[in-house]
């Protein structure tokens, strides 16, 4: 527990995933989870320059939840300065209209106003784990994504190489058509103490390896997007120099974001096919479950709820009992029932068959992605 305390752990880019992979961090070693709403809206003051300042009120005063504000909003409270300077600038960072943009709801390079609102509600976890805030750092050229690590009393910086020079961990989280010109700036930094954690969509771990030094450890993760709600699925692969031990850290780090397995690195495009597009199918799975209720006379918010949870419980129930799933259906299949009648016009449907070629062409995309 007391190398958690003491990590230090960075983010090159500081995105959806990102953020939704550091607050993950911030509970590892907790053995519960609280989640907290709040809905000011936090100032873009306290940044100055090049300095990246923020007050706020920890979480024993006031109402127990952290409320990030104006400083002057706030002058009763007791203010601490960051002491994280940027020394240097990296690529693109000079502030742009878009900067300006209310936080939080302000749109992120590529996000879609849908995936913005799922992690609007992921600005809340309470940071009460074992690793300590402050001892995780993010840069980004821009403000709009830093705010959310300011928001839990994160570091930020626009200069990458800081990250470097004050973390172990380095996890990489640009967008894979940025990450290469990324890897070659900080290349000269990174040293045998290092770990990085690359989880660009089809970098592969030769392509990371080869533009890092030698004898770097590398590990690659491919998280999904539910990982925001503490319900991810993440295959990590490990380079050559990164051992049983780099691993077993990292999966410690996020064992707050869900499921983690280790498998070969080509495991990570079929993850990709069943579980990152996979989130996809089963939205519109509940989508289809609940339409047919609404077309049977429920009224739409309470189907959508009930599918949702049909779809929780079902999974819950096979990770839980460890039966195969054919197993379970089963056991719901009373003779001349209801379900039985359902199952055979899903058959009718090929449901199964289609969804085993939505993963073949998902996987088949994602391979042909990495290889550009
Ligand atoms: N979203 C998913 O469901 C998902 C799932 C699995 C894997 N991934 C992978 O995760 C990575 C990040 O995805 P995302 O959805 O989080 O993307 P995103 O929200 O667009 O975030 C990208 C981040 O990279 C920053 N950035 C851009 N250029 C940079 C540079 N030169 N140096 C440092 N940072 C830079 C951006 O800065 P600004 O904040 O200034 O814009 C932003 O913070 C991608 O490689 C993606 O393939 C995503």
């Amino acid at each position: 527990m007391e190398k958690l305390r003491q990590l230090r752990v960075g983010f090159i880019g500081a995105g959806r995933m990102a953020s939704a992979v550091a607050q993950a961090i911030l509970l590892a070693g907790k053995a519960g989870a609280s989640l907290l709403r709040h809905t000011e809206t936090p100032s873009r003051e306290g940044h100055r320059g090049r300095w990246h300042q923020k007050w706020l009120r920890t979480p024993s005063e006031g109402t127990g939840s952290f409320s990030p504000g104006p400083a002057s909003s706030i002058s009763h409270l007791p203010r601490q300065p960051r002491q994280f300077q940027s020394q240097n600038q990296v690529g693109n960072q000079t502030k742009r209209a878009e900067d300006n943009l209310p936080f939080p709801g302000n749109p992120g390079v590529g996000s879609t106003p849908h995936t913005q609102t799922s992690c609007s509600k992921m600005e809340c976890w309470r940071p009460d784990g074992e690793v300590q805030a402050v001892n995780i750092f993010a840069s980004a050229p821009s403000n709009r994504n830093l705010e959310k690590f300011q928001t839990f009393e994160c570091k930020t910086t626009h200069c990458n190489l800081e990250i470097l020079e004050n973390c172990t961990i380095v996890f990489l989280a640009t967008k894979p058509d940025v990450l290469p010109a990324v890897l070659r700036e900080i290349a000269s930094a990174v040293t045998k103490k290092h770990v990085v954690v690359s989880m660009a969509a089809g970098v592969t771990l030769q392509a990371l390896e080869e533009l890092l030094p030698a004898g770097t450890k590398v590990l690659r993760i491919m998280p999904n997007l539910p990982c925001v709600v503490q319900a991810g699925a993440t295959v990590v692969a490990r380079g050559t120099c990164a051992d049983e031990e780099d691993v077993a850290l990292l999966k410690r780090l996020l064992s707050h974001s869900g499921l983690c397995e280790e498998g070969p690195e080509s495991y990570i495009d079929i993850h990709t096919g069943l579980s990152g597009s996979g989130v996809a199918y089963a939205y519109m799975f509940a989508e289809a479950l609940a339409e047919g209720a609404v077309k049977m006379g429920m009224p739409t918010a309470m189907a959508q709820k009930i599918a949702a949870q049909t779809l929780l419980g079902a999974g819950k129930m096979i990770l839980e009992t460890g039966e195969h799933p054919a197993v379970l259906r089963s056991a719901v299949c009373t003779p001349g029932g209801t379900t039985i009648h359902a199952l055979h016009e899903l058959e009718k449907g090929s449901l199964r068959s289609t969804v085993m070629n939505a993963v073949e062409a998902a996987t088949s995309r994602a391979r042909t992605l990495g290889k550009r």
